[in-house]
């Protein structure tokens, strides 16, 4: 078991990353959760895997214990399903005490913390992520929210969870490619913060693929540090959170133009190869770094080149992104594997002609 303190303006939360649910009841009793009032909220794929146990093992600690099954997906991402969580709230006397607990994915975990950041002005919310890009990415930092009329988590607001608690062996009932999206995200805190991880990972990848549960521990501990350490610096996104949108800006571009068909980790790979090229382009990467990304990123089974989108679309494409202010564009490039910078000054030409690599 691992255990990381991230500390926040007001407070500090833990994140526990282990391979059961065995020490849940631990630290639920050490958050003061002893006879108040719990919500588990979960979408209909998790709730038949993990739901019964949570429900076990709150109700040791707790007799006031619900639940609501929300359904999962992206395209439930929106108000109408917060509107379903409000009215269980509601009925079921939740109050300001009382704590939320989001048991899945990061849909699940964006909307109960925007839930819980929102219903009677704040609750305390705790997160039990079962994807691995919710173990090492959504439910870290306390970026809660959903989207409204196509635009993406246009609709949040900023509040941390009280505990973040990660069991690695959900892992093994996650579709492969979810798990696959994680390792985009992983490739990326690797890639902007850690030469030495991003070596743990490439050095790793069988074992990695195989769901080997001391890699996993490790590899889910390290990532949790990297972004943790990263948003504890800068809580409301006003400067070095931006370098973890490293592949994104190109990412979510195709993400868009493709109408998500594409998951978003395997829009930030391709991100990811364009944004590195563009760094060789500039001399702060090697051929041979280069090289070593995109096997890294393939070997994952993460794409590496699109070939139905143009260039001038995807370029168009990036003043639509919400983080593109002023018709600016902030770009993450390397500067050599391990560190990054964040640029505005990068010439058109250049951002075609990596948008171009990838095609
Ligand atoms: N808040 C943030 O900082 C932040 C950061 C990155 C992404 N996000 C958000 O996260 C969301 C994506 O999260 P996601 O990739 O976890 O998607 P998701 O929540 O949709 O989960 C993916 C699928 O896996 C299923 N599932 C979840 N856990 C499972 C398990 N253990 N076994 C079997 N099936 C399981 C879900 O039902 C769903 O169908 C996006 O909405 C994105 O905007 C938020
Ligand atoms: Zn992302």
């Amino acid at each position: 078991m691992k255990l990381i303190k991230v500390p926040t303006s007001k407070d500090s939360y833990n994140i526990v990353i282990t391979n059961t649910f065995d020490y849940l009841h631990k630290y639920l009793i050490e958050l003061g959760i002893k006879d108040k009032k719990v919500c588990i909220i979960t979408d209909d794929n998790v709730c038949d895997l993990y739901l019964e146990k949570i429900i076990e093992i709150l109700s040791v600690i707790t007799d006031k214990v619900s639940y609501l099954v929300i359904p999962h997906g992206e395209n439930n991402k929106n108000l109408d399903t917060i509107s379903s969580i409000y009215n269980k709230l509601i009925n079921d006397n939740i109050d300001r005490d009382s704590y939320l607990i989001a048991l899945g994915g990061g849909v699940t975990g964006d909307m109960v913390g925007y839930a819980s950041a929102t219903y009677m002005r704040g609750n305390h919310f705790i997160q039990i992520p079962t994807t691995l890009l919710s173990q090492v990415d959504s439910s870290i930092g306390g970026k809660t929210g959903v989207d409204f009329n196509g635009y993406k988590n246009i609709i949040g607001a900023f509040h941390q969870p009280k505990l973040v608690y990660i069991n690695t062996n959900t892992l093994l009932t996650l579709p492969k490619k979810e798990v696959n999206a994680g390792m985009g995200e992983i490739i990326k805190h690797g890639l902007i913060a850690s030469k030495e991880y991003y070596n743990f990972i490439r050095d790793n990848k069988l074992k990695i693929n195989n769901l080997d549960e001391e890699i996993m521990e490790e590899l889910i501990y390290e990532s949790c540090l990297i972004k943790s350490n990263v948003v504890s610096q800068d809580e409301k996104e006003k400067g070095i959170r931006a370098t973890l949108n490293f592949g994104h800006t190109i990412g979510h571009a195709v993400e868009r133009l493709l109408d998500f068909q594409l998951l978003h980790g395997e829009c930030v790979a391709l991100g990811m190869v364009s944004a590195s090229y563009l760094s060789y382009m500039l001399n702060q990467v090697s051929l041979e770094e280069l090289e070593d990304i995109k096997q890294c990123i393939g070997d994952f089974n993460l794409p590496i080149r699109i070939n139905t989108l143009d260039e001038i679309k995807i370029y168009n494409e990036l003043f639509y992104d919400k983080k593109t202010k002023n018709n600016i564009l902030n770009m993450i490039l390397l500067n050599g594997i391990g560190v990054c910078e964040i640029r505005n000054d990068i010439d058109k030409e250049k951002i075609v002609a990596a948008i171009k690599y990838i095609l």
